[in-house]
């Protein structure tokens, strides 16, 4: 059975960080408040010329370098944004011409926050069926761009940043015990569109608009479908949560984090994050998760990863991968 091996993990964070300290001289808000209601610390911010391409290219350049392969070797690059340099081309082709890769193809998606963990379960497909045999997957996001730094109940949350991994297609038993991406679910319900949104964009106002969310009520679903999703990919494969090593949410909320965690009986030692530092970036928190997992020495070769995530649209989404 073809399987997606990861064989490489990159990340990039802008060099410019924004405290909470930072943020109490720009809207009424605090220190504490942000801390104890987010568990966010600080975030990344990209300077004004430091396009989503700029950090995509960056990330993928570190998994390249990781799995010790080369642009040229890649036959599809899938970028996961919803903040692109350009409404068109894709921001993929950015990064294809960057690294050399002059074969093949490459396309953005857009998920929002479950738009890493979409172009994942993609290629993964792509692999299965045989019509690739490596894939560049990145999630990229210049955020910054497309908050309102006026807005305390959002400006708080979000910091720019970009993660990637490499995909590799290997012949494997077909068993639980394979290297690899196990099983993926992606779900949405547009039903709720309206809850994350954004002011506008290209068709209906010309701009880009500015994020706009009832909080609240994302994070009540946020908390439901991550751990419905979760047991389903355990479902999937007859495996249990003890099963595996490392849960690797999308990075939001820490109370989203622990509510899904004490669901699954998970202990903070068996969860990646990286909020406290990063913030919610978006389609790039869950491959920057990964890379600093694996770069901090927590995730090894072998271990059984639970990916979650859930954005805008809703979508939501779950992977099982041995790494
Ligand atoms: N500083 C100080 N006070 C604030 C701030 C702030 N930054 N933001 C809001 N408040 C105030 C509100 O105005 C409100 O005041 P009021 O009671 O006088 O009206 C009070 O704090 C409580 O507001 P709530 O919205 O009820 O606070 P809550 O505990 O729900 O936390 C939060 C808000 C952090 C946004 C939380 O609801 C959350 O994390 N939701 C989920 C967000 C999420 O998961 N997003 C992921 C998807 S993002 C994507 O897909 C792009």
């Amino acid at each position: 059975m073809l399987r997606s091996i990861l064989l490489g993990v990159g990340g990039y964070l802008p060099e410019k960080v924004l405290s909470n300290e930072d943020l109490e001289h720009m809207v009424d808000t605090s220190d504490s408040w942000i801390r104890e209601r987010t568990g966010i610390c600080r975030r990344h911010i990209a300077a004004p010329e430091e396009l989503t391409s700029d950090l995509a290219i960056r990330a993928a350049q570190e998994a390249l370098k990781h799995a010790h392969l080369s642009g040229a070797d890649m036959d599809m690059i899938i970028l996961a944004t919803t903040t692109p340099d350009d409404t068109l081309p894709a921001t993929a082709v950015k990064v294809q011409r960057a690294i050399g890769m002059t074969g093949g193809f490459a396309f953005d998606i857009q998920a929002v926050c479950s738009g890493f963990m979409y172009a994942l379960a993609t290629a993964d497909a792509y692999i299965r069926s045989g019509m690739i045999k490596k894939a560049l997957v990145i999630g990229a996001e210049t955020i910054s761009r497309i908050v309102d730094w006026t807005d305390r109940n959002t400006c708080v949350l979000f910091g720019d940043g970009a993660g990637a991994v490499i995909l590799s297609a290997e012949d494997k038993a077909g068993t639980n015990q394979d290297q690899g991406v196990l099983t993926t679910i992606l779900r949405s319900d547009g039903r709720y569109a309206d809850l994350l949104r954004t002011t506008g964009g290209v068709s209906r106002t010309q701009t880009a608009g500015t994020i706009l969310m009832e909080g609240r009520e994302v994070f009540r679903h946020a908390v439901q479908n991550l751990a419905e999703v979760a047991h389903q990919v355990l479902e999937n494969t007859g495996l249990s949560a003890e099963d595996v090593s490392f849960l690797v949410p999308h990075q939001a909320n820490a109370r989203i984090i622990d509510g899904t965690a004490k669901k699954l009986n998970f202990g903070p030692e068996r969860v990646i994050l990286t909020l406290p530092e990063q913030g919610n970036t978006s389609a790039a928190s869950i491959p920057l998760a990964l890379f600093e997992g694996v770069m901090r020495g927590q995730i090894h070769r072998g271990d059984l990863l639970l990916l979650e995530s859930m954005g805008g649209g809703f979508t939501w989404a779950g992977a099982l991968i041995r790494y």
